[in-house]
């Protein structure tokens, strides 16, 4: 199948790219280059454009005979979603709308919907499952959230089948330390860890130790950046043959951010300086996932989503040429 993958040249994108490629698929990428690297697709085809200028997108669908799209493009930082909400709405809604909109004209009746447990917003019950409340507390989840709603009213008016697929914290690395998790702003722990334990992070602050867990930092769940990739695949084959659905995507393990930074510091072998800070806001004192759905209806079988081989996977990318060439 032909492949749009919008939001390509990205963290997640580029990942779902390189194996969609690997299953005989052709991956076209689409990606204004705000935050991916056009280095990371460089085998593919490479449309650069912004999904909100409305002529980019429906020239990019009209162009290829596009069978389905991946939607991975969004603003993605919780903190700069609540200063800029404006910002996050025009990228994330109306870009989406511009995307669906050219997907009507186009004919392209499929899409595989980056979602986000931002959509749960302060779990009441762990581990989360899909039919937990839906209670965004930042525009980020809204933006998330609402554009979920949009897919469902699309479906039902135009005919467009989804699967929205709800990440939770997405993390690692490709095994061949090629690719990985490279932000122009670094706001997520295992990097920051990783970074802070490499000497290349000065100030690295453990958010908050009065959370009611186990040692009163905050617990994650963190699923490997390949996992998320296969669930895209197995996504895409079902909805080929029906109706999608919205599925969390976890490995359903809680590790507290001090878990976290001591087994970064054991898989580096160095030391990581971190100082205890406040309670960074907007953050919920745990999130961990129930896959069980995606398992049971789609066969999902994450190999890598053990936080040993995250590390492990995210460290040798930040240790390869090609992380330091983008320095
Ligand atoms: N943290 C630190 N220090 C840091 C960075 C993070 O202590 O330098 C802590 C955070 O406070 C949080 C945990 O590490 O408790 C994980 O933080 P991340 O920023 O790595 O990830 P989040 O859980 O905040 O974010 C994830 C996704 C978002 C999504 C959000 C939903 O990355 O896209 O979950 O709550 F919106």
């Amino acid at each position: 199948m032909n492949i749009l993958i919008v939001g390509g040249a990205g963290y997640i994108g580029s990942h779902a790219a390189r194996l969609l490629a690997e299953l005989g698929h052709k991956p076209v990428i689409f990606d204004n280059l705000s935050t991916g690297h056009k280095e990371t697709v460089r085998e593919f085809q490479f449309i650069k454009g912004d999904l909100r200028k409305p002529a980019d997108i429906k020239k990019a669908l009209k162009s290829c005979s596009i069978d389905a799209v991946m939607h991975f493009s969004a603003l993605a930082l919780v903190g700069e979603s609540m200063e800029k909400p404006a910002l996050y709405y025009e990228n994330n809604i109306t870009g989406g709308l511009n995307l669906l909109n050219a997907m009507i004209e186009a004919g392209v009746k499929k899409i595989i919907f980056s979602s986000s447990a931002a959509v749960y917003g302060i779990p009441k019950k762990v581990p989360v499952e899909e039919n937990h409340p839906l209670n965004p507390i930042n525009p980020y989840g809204n933006t998330k959230l609402g554009f979920e709603r949009i897919l469902e009213d699309y479906r039902n008016a135009y005919g467009i089948g989804f699967t929205a697929l709800r990440y939770f914290n997405a993390a690692g690395a490709s095994l061949d330390a090629g690719i990985g998790e490279n932000h122009p702003v670094e706001t997520h722990l295992i990097p920051r860890a990783i970074l802070s334990a490499m000497g290349k992070l000065k100030d690295f602050c453990i958010f908050g130790t009065d959370y009611p867990t186990k040692d009163g930092t905050c617990v994650r769940d963190y699923v490997h950046v390949l996992d998320l990739a296969q669930a895209h695949i197995l996504a895409l084959e079902k909805l080929k043959l029906g109706r999608g659905a919205v599925y969390n995507l976890g490995s359903e393990k809680g590790f507290s951010v001090k878990e976290v930074v001591d087994l970064t510091q054991e898989v580096t072998g160095r030391k990581i300086k971190a100082r205890y800070g406040r309670r960074r806001p907007g953050d919920p004192p745990v999130l961990v996932a129930s896959s069980k759905k995606i398992k049971k209806e789609l066969g999902w079988n994450p190999a890598y989503s053990d936080l040993k081989t995250i590390i492990t996977t995210a460290y040798n990318w930040h240790m390869s040429d090609d992380y330091r060439l983008e320095d």
